[in-house]
């Protein structure tokens, strides 16, 4: 059904407020974004490292939001995109833009911790943007890993602390200290408040830190289109294989 643009736009209004900025038939629905026309410019630095054609291919967006992303996915031919966030009022803007660009998405409102229940792995999981909400980042990891991942994961998260990244040595004596001063030893800073005014920020990684996290979790890093985003792979190692417990001589 074609909306009038007044329609759209008392839609857009009665919906908001908007994360997403989307183009409804001419209605932006977050022009004063903060960060400008979001996540559009965000999508444009790496949109080239994803296929044009996703023609039969299925496609998890974890934390859609008003799906942005899942529209794009769309848009390039995917057989099923399925956008997922524990946010209702966010899934009512996702299936309204969906409906005004008349394209068939399945919302559902699911937690990130809950993928598992949906028995299924997806060609793409996109989990952009959701990383630093977590108060159980790692385990989300491991969890998409474990239960959701076909062949690509979109990830990206905010970054706090050093942009350069580093890979460390395996293991360093008891009495090396040092190291952990150094900026670019992988840091997870804890919110215990609110982070730019919101209360839902809780870890905010720096570049080595997401870096070593996505390995930790067994995805290989397969390109860095920008600083935030990075394109991964399962490495074929099961999730969080570095937990196994030494039988004696770790550090008590
Ligand atoms: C900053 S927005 C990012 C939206 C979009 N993925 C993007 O990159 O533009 C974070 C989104 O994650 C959702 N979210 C936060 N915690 C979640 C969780 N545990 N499970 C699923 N979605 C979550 C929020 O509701 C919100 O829509």
């Amino acid at each position: 059904m074609q909306l009038s643009t007044s329609e759209i736009r008392r839609q857009v209004a009665a919906l908001g407020p908007w994360f997403h900025n989307i183009e409804l038939n001419g209605v932006p629905t977050a022009p004063d974004h903060f960060l400008g026309n979001y996540p559009y410019v965000k999508w444009r630095k790496f949109e080239a490292e994803i296929p044009g054609d996703l023609t039969g291919m299925t496609v998890l967006d974890i934390g859609c939001n008003a799906g942005f992303y899942s529209i794009e996915m769309k848009r390039r031919g995917a057989a099923r995109v399925l956008g997922i966030d524990y946010d209702p009022a966010y899934l009512a803007q996702a299936r309204f833009a969906a409906e005004v660009e008349e394209t068939d998405i399945e919302f559902r409102q699911l937690s990130v911790y809950d993928v598992g229940s949906l028995r299924e792995r997806f060609d793409i999981v996109l989990f952009m943007g959701v990383f630093y909400h977590l108060r159980h980042p790692l385990l989300a990891l491991d969890l998409i890993r474990e239960h959701a991942m076909g062949e690509l994961l979109v990830f990206q998260s905010m970054q706090r602390g050093s942009p350069d990244s580093t890979m460390l040595n395996e293991n360093h004596a008891f009495w090396n200290t040092d190291v952990f001063e150094e900026a670019r030893y992988p840091k997870l800073h804890f919110v215990e408040h609110r982070y730019a005014d919101d209360p839902t920020n809780w870890w905010i990684p720096n570049a080595s830190c997401a870096e070593a996290m996505l390995r930790s979790a067994g995805f290989e890093i397969v390109s860095h289109p920008e600083q935030e985003v990075y394109l991964c792979r399962p490495d074929g190692k099961p999730a969080g294989e570095g937990a196994v417990y030494p039988a004696r001589g770790g550090s008590e």
